[in-house]
């Protein structure tokens, strides 16, 4: 039945079959695969395995409870900006199917804060979190001061939130990008602190929390970095207290690869043409990390091109300590994170590796990862 279903909704127009999907795991209209304990801790927080449904298929909160029963083991949702906004004109959002990949330039459509607080609110009270929950948080296309946006999101939503993220790398916002530079990291990292702290002070007296402490503060940024913009990045990241770093988003370059009619959309390219430049932005991340000794101070969430458990092995092979995943799932339906991670924990089985975390960073380059991931997919 999900195979024909996601074939169905092939038919659909790339949005409408996103919405469809989303409306269909609202109402918990999903397959309930039993699945393998694959069980990960990154930044202080236990996640049941390491595939996690990356931000931008959820934007309002409205189907978390059915992202989870696909088998996630972390949902985020967003990006969430402070004032509803409708995003680009349609058509925003291409299938490139021969090329298993997407462009989107959605520009953040997002019912906007309040919609998303009230669902989360009633979601938290019902109690029914069924894993990790992370909110991506973003500024409005005509938002005046971006960083205001980014103390709106921390405060909002510190009470609901696992994790949250700090979206500046969409490169369908006019502008947002520019905040990953070095000059201008410090003042987004300084509002979200500060949104952080004000919701502490407004929590009740009899339920003092520190937000700051319990809610770890991941960042997600592009795969176009230069090198030396990327290094930068990660040595504010650590210095601010930035608990992890979600590589990546999608890119705006084109591999000559590319075969679609559609190729040349403006947008974000994300899916299988997007896996090596994402891997490598990852391994590059590790190794500094590594070598200035503040590995242990920054989690890394490997996201880009994944579509099959060998793709998973990769990235933590080259030192991601988790993983997330959007474009596969729209593109292969709603069966692949329990494909993905039953195939996972039979790689790890025959590899004999008991804890994931032993795996993070063992290979020092993509081919050396690949190789290591094609031989446990092939004896197992
Ligand atoms: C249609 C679409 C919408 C997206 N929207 C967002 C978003 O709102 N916020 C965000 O941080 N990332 C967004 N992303 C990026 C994904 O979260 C992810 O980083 C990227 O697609 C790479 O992963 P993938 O190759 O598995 O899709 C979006 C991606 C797609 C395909």
């Amino acid at each position: 039945m999900w195979p024909l279903l996601a074939k169905t909704a092939r038919l659909l127009p790339a949005e409408a079959a996103h919405k469809a999907a989303v409306q269909a795991l609202r109402f918990g209209i999903a397959p309930r695969p039993s699945l393998p304990s694959l069980p990960v801790r990154v930044a202080g927080l236990q996640f049941d395995n390491p595939l996690g449904l990356a931000a931008g298929f959820d934007k309002n909160a409205e189907a978390m409870a059915g992202a989870f029963q696909l088998g996630f083991g972390h949902v985020e949702v967003g990006t969430i900006t402070p004032h509803p906004q409708p995003g680009n004109p349609k058509p925003r959002v291409f299938r490139l199917a021969e090329d298993v990949a997407v462009i989107n330039r959605y520009g953040f459509n997002s019912e906007g804060r309040d919609r998303a607080l009230q669902r989360l609110i009633t979601y938290r009270n019902k109690g029914q979190a069924a894993g990790v929950l992370g909110i991506n948080i973003g500024a409005n296309k005509l938002s005046a001061d971006p960083a205001t946006d980014y103390y709106d999101g921390a405060k909002s939503f510190a009470a609901l939130a696992d994790y949250l993220t700090v979206n500046i790398s969409s490169p369908n916002t006019p502008g947002l990008r520019d905040l990953q530079d070095a000059m201008r990291l410090p003042e987004i990292l300084g509002a979200v602190a500060s949104g952080l702290a004000d919701a502490s002070e407004n929590a009740p007296e009899n339920a003092p929390v520190d937000y700051a402490a319990s809610v770890p503060v991941f960042v997600k940024l592009a795969p176009d970095m230069e090198h030396q913009q990327l290094i930068a990045a990660l040595d504010q990241l650590a210095e601010a207290d930035i608990r992890g770093v979600i590589l990546t988003n999608t890119t705006i370059s084109r591999p000559d690869s590319l075969k679609s009619v559609h190729k040349q959309e403006t947008g974000g390219l994300s899916g299988k043409p997007l896996f090596k430049l994402a891997s490598q932005t990852l391994s590059d991340a590790h190794k500094h990390l590594v070598k200035t000794g503040m590995r242990d101070k920054l989690s890394i969430i490997g996201v880009g091109g994944i579509g099959s458990a060998e793709d998973v092995y990769v990235k933590l092979l080259l030192g991601a300590d988790t993983t997330q995943l959007y474009s596969a799932l729209a593109l292969q339906g709603p069966e692949l994170p329990s494909h993905i991670l039953t195939n996972l924990a039979d790689m790890l089985a025959k590899s004999g590796v008991s804890d994931i975390a032993n795996i993070c960073g063992q290979a020092a380059t993509i081919d050396e990862a690949m190789k290591l991931a094609q031989h446990s997919a092939i004896t197992s």
